[in-house]
């Protein structure tokens, strides 16, 4: 077996009384396109917050380049070469897209300090934000004001903010929610573009949107209710029955991407997948 870079071992969350990840482990090796699907509430967001250091475990292991990771803060995995998107959109409505990069790309540098006078200066700066803007098709709107671009373009935006920092493993929560599906698969497609040319070696996203899971994955983790339900190819999530039943059902319904069928319709004895309290 490759050895991981990324890997979580029976990872345990609780908020409270509510135990959103119940010894979760799994494994992320370089060149592999893993994600993370489930029902609303399956931890998915939780489980990405502990592995990016966001979010420390109730109890287990989170390592990154056989780092010990767990709760290690964001800046310290960025440090080590893991980025990240969000569920809903982080940028700065105010700040220009160039400043937008510019600031990801000077955490980068480790140098934080006064960013927007660095970049009218700074040619190698300039350069690099000019190329995570082009690779984003960001280009000719680098003077724009963040919050005057369309829903797809403040993706983008996000997702090439953590590209900037020229990480080896991006985690993507949801990087096309809020979006039309013809707008989805251009993002989509724009950004594996973009993490083959800049070289990342494995990404994890965390996408509701089944057409989109079934295209792009080397690996389907399915979530539910905490926990792995199962973990594997495409080809094989597909046919395993309990997920068809308990999350690619419940996807169509949630997602809307997926005409229901009578395979892949939830159950009407299914519990409702958003149970306030789950126990582990
Ligand atoms: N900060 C928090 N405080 C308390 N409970 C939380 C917190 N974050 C998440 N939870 C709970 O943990 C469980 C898992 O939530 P999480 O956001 O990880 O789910 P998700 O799979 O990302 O859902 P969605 O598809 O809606 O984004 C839910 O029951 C949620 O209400
Ligand atoms: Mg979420």
């Amino acid at each position: 077996m490759t050895s991981a870079l990324l890997e979580a071992t029976d990872v345990r969350k609780f908020y409270g009384d509510t135990c959103a990840l119940d010894g979760v482990s799994l494994r992320v090796s370089a060149g592999e396109f893993v994600s993370i699907i489930g029902p609303n509430g399956a931890g998915k967001t939780t489980l990405v917050n502990v592995l990016t250091g966001l979010t420390p475990p109730s109890s287990g292991r989170v390592r990154f380049k056989n780092v010990d990771v767990a709760g290690g803060g964001p800046a310290r995995l960025a440090r080590l070469g893991m980025a990240r998107s969000f569920q809903l959109v982080t940028i700065f409505p105010g700040l220009s897209v160039a400043d937008t990069l510019a600031v990801a790309v000077l955490s980068r540098l480790g140098r934080s300090a006064r960013p927007f006078a660095a970049l009218a200066r700074d040619t190698e700066l300039r350069a690099a934000v000019e190329e995570v803007a082009v690779l984003f098709q960001l280009g000719d709107k680098l003077g724009r004001r963040a919050r005057t671009l369309p829903q797809g373009d403040k993706k983008l935006l996000d997702v090439a903010s953590a590209f900037a920092l020229h990480p080896d493993v991006i985690l993507m929560d949801e990087p096309t929610s809020g979006v039309s599906t013809a707008d989805k698969t251009a993002i989509m497609e724009t950004l594996v573009r973009a993490a083959e040319r800049m070289g990342i070696r494995a990404i994890v996203l965390v996408e509701h949107d089944m057409d989109i899971v079934f295209g792009y994955s080397d690996r389907i983790v399915a979530l539910h209710q905490g926990r792995v339900l199962a973990d594997a190819t495409p080809a094989a999530i597909r046919a395993d029955a309990a997920v068809v039943r308990t999350v690619l059902g419940i996807a169509a319904t949630q997602g809307r991407t997926q005409p229901e069928t009578a395979s892949n319709r939830p159950p009407t004895s299914e519990p409702d997948s958003r149970t306030p309290l789950q126990q582990c």
